[in-house]
């Protein structure tokens, strides 16, 4: 956990325009900054930020929040992961709390290990660029490849010398630890001998989704087949591989953007497409995609798309990665290559127009391109379509959508010339069995008596209905009583007025005031984020003896609450409101506490409203010597909504 002064520190230097504007082109409009939506593609400016409440909102996706929120809506980091991207940005010292001994070690030492291989990075990049054998070797190595500078530069691509260990001395000249270097892989120790992991190879720098190096990948430049033609780093600390995915940092804006992943097998696949303009790809290098990758991708898009070598024999394997796909929920196409072509060759033998026109007219959906390949070496038979039929539904078995497994097994019928029943009963079998494993799997890992479980099956909670007309009308009173407890946290409900004896005045604030009328009678807020923000502003207050104010919402981890903060402290909800009710700005003091008693007793009435239907409702379904307790509430709260509602007619 980051502490509570870290945070605090890093809100108060952070500048949301600035932060912003890294991303952002933003013009000035009068106290706010305006640029088109990053978020939807749009040709007038709907994006608000504002220096002086250090939020934004965006009125085209009804985004918003803190500069936090920005990062993890925009860039699709996490809470701590923004933090300290701003922490680094506004270079602010990191401490954490809650952390055992132990835990700390390991974050000073992965901090470690990422220093090492930042310097790594940097080291491999002067080699390339500066040194005389860099630029004959693997400068020109690269430029061979067709890499132009400014690629070779986005992958920060570098060279490994020939010699021993030239990378190790140069790391322990500049005072890094040889344990850190070895943890990296970046040098071997071997019967005290120190060694360099990586010599006379290209480098291919590994960056997590953030642009931290994570480790590398080098190609030897020699032909000798004796020696492999890649080495990559171990897995360390900070290098996990099936974690990991080739170019993301490059590619995650693009990502979004485009609404699709590509995804190729190397490091000079993802280079090549990037440098043609097509850069939302990825690699899962060298390993068999993971589920973890997956979700790493889907972060971004629910759109893979397979990029296949021409050469059929790494399809088959790479089928087992579209149904994982498939099993995640996402969807799946597929683009396969002209024999003997990958990726890389093709857009380098061809313009980037002629690629982009060969992978929109190419890409085909997981089942036509399965249908494909399981018939290519089989004769036209139904015994043969019925087999491959088979392996496509245990794929579309694996879809959790069932409108979408409807979908497909249709389509599996119509390309496959069978039945569609057929299909649909092999379908429902697969299904069964699938839920069978998962249930015993479930039952495995929780442990439990089988006839528990079997009990709870069978009787299902009911469900409550909703009833819309009480939704909405507390929404209205729900929004305005937050607005209230937000805005005012410590304006008083009464003027200062020295006519009145000191022990007489009521000194509650607005926010105070709204936090005990409803705890007083109990009441509680029936949509889900009103309802937070209220548990909230009542647990500071019982902790603090004091009201929070809207920076600690803005500021808060929850980012639905921040997003509500932002909301309902939105220039446009106040005007709208304030115009409404035709107040001028200076008497808004006076207002705002008759505002705040009257927003209570509505609430209120709404309240007991929906408690009499409630009681109504019953009495209908009550055995008759229960009836009379029933009529009895009921007829108390009657009397009730008629003095809120006098006491009402007397504010408005
Ligand atoms: N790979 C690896 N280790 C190997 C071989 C391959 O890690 N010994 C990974 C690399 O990520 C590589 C990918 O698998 O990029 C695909 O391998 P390959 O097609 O052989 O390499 P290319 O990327 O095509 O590289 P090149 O064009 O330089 O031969
Ligand atoms: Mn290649």
């Amino acid at each position: 956990m980051i502490s509570r002064e870290t945070i605090d520190k890093i809100f108060e230097a952070v500048r949301i325009e600035e932060v912003i504007a890294d991303f952002v082109n933003l013009k000035k409009a009068g106290s706010n900054y305006k640029g088109l939506s990053p978020f939807v593609n749009e040709k007038t400016p709907s994006f608000m930020v504002s220096p002086a409440k250090q939020i934004f909102k965006d009125f085209s996706s009804g985004k918003g929040g803190n500069a936090v929120s920005f990062l993890m809506e925009h860039e699709h980091y996490s809470y701590p992961e923004a933090l300290r991207y701003l922490a680094k940005r506004y270079n602010i010292e990191v401490e954490e709390t809650g952390q055992s001994e132990e835990e700390k070690q390991i974050r000073s030492e992965k901090e470690s290990l990422y220093l090492v291989n930042e310097f790594a990075v940097k080291y491999f990049e002067q080699q390339l660029w500066e040194s005389e054998k860099g630029k004959l070797i693997g400068l020109s190595y690269f430029k061979e490849r067709g890499f132009k500078e400014d690629t070779i530069r986005t992958f920060k691509l570098g060279y490994s010398q020939e010699a021993y260990e030239a990378f190790t001395e140069a790391a322990l000249g500049e005072a890094y630890q040889l344990s850190y270097l070895e943890k990296t892989g970046l040098t071997k120790v071997e019967n005290g001998r120190r060694t360099d992991r990586f010599r006379g190879r290209v480098m291919f720098p590994i960056l997590s989704h953030t642009g931290r190096v994570l480790g590398f990948g080098g190609r030897t430049l020699k032909k000798d087949a004796k020696i492999a033609k890649y080495l990559n780093s171990p897995e360390s600390e900070i290098y996990h591989k099936s974690r990991t995915l080739y170019g993301l940092y490059q590619a995650k804006a693009e990502l979004s953007r485009q609404d699709e992943c590509l995804l190729v097998e190397g490091y000079t696949d993802v280079i090549s497409l990037h440098q043609a303009g097509v850069k939302n790809v990825v690699a899962s290098s060298g390993t068999s995609l993971t589920v973890e990758q997956i979700s790493l991708v889907k972060r971004y898009t629910q759109h893979i798309t397979f990029l296949f070598d021409g050469d059929a024999a790494g399809i088959k394997a790479s089928l087992r990665g579209i149904d994982m796909v498939l099993q995640e929920g996402m969807n799946v196409r597929v683009v396969l290559f002209p024999d003997g072509e990958d990726p890389d060759s093709y857009a380098k033998k061809h313009s980037a127009i002629e690629l982009k026109e060969y992978l929109n007219d190419s890409r085909q959906d997981f089942l036509g391109f399965k249908a494909k390949l399981l018939l290519a070496d089989a004769a036209d038979s139904a015994l043969e379509r019925s087999r491959a039929a088979r392996e496509m539904v245990e794929s579309i078995a694996l879809i959790p959508d069932a409108l979408e497994r409807d979908a497909y097994v249709r389509e599996c019928a119509r390309i496959m010339r069978l039945e569609e029943r057929v299909l649909f009963s092999e379908l429902a079998q697969l299904r069964k069995k699938r839920l069978q494993e998962e249930e015993r799997k479930a039952k495995r890992e929780q442990n439990r008596p089988a006839m528990q479980v079997v009990e709870e099956q069978e009787s299902p909670a009911p469900e409550e209905p909703l009833d819309h007309t009480a939704l909405s009308a507390n929404y209205t009173q729900e929004r305005d009583l937050c607005w209230l407890m937000l805005n005012f946290p410590q304006l008083p409900m009464q003027a200062p007025d020295d006519e009145i004896p000191e022990e007489e005045r009521i000194t509650e604030t607005v926010g105070e005031y709204v936090l005990l009328e409803l705890l007083e009678d109990q009441l509680v807020f029936k949509q889900p984020v009103f309802h937070s923000f209220f548990k909230e502003y009542e647990t500071y207050y019982n902790q603090h003896q004091s009201i929070p104010d809207g920076a600690y919402f803005m500021r808060h981890t929850d980012q639905a609450l921040v997003a509500l903060a932002v909301d309902l402290s939105a220039e446009k909800y106040e005007l709208h409101n304030w115009q409404s009710k035709k107040i001028f700005v200076s008497e808004r003091e006076a207002f705002v506490p008759r505002y705040a008693k009257e927003a209570v007793l509505r609430f209120k009435e709404i309240s007991v409203r929906g408690m009499i239907r409630d009681i109504q409702n019953k009495i209908s379904k009550t055995p008759g010597h229960e009836l009379n307790t029933q009529l009895e509430t009921l007829g108390t709260l009657n009397q009730l909504r008629v003095e809120i509602n006098k006491a009402l007619n007397r504010i408005v």
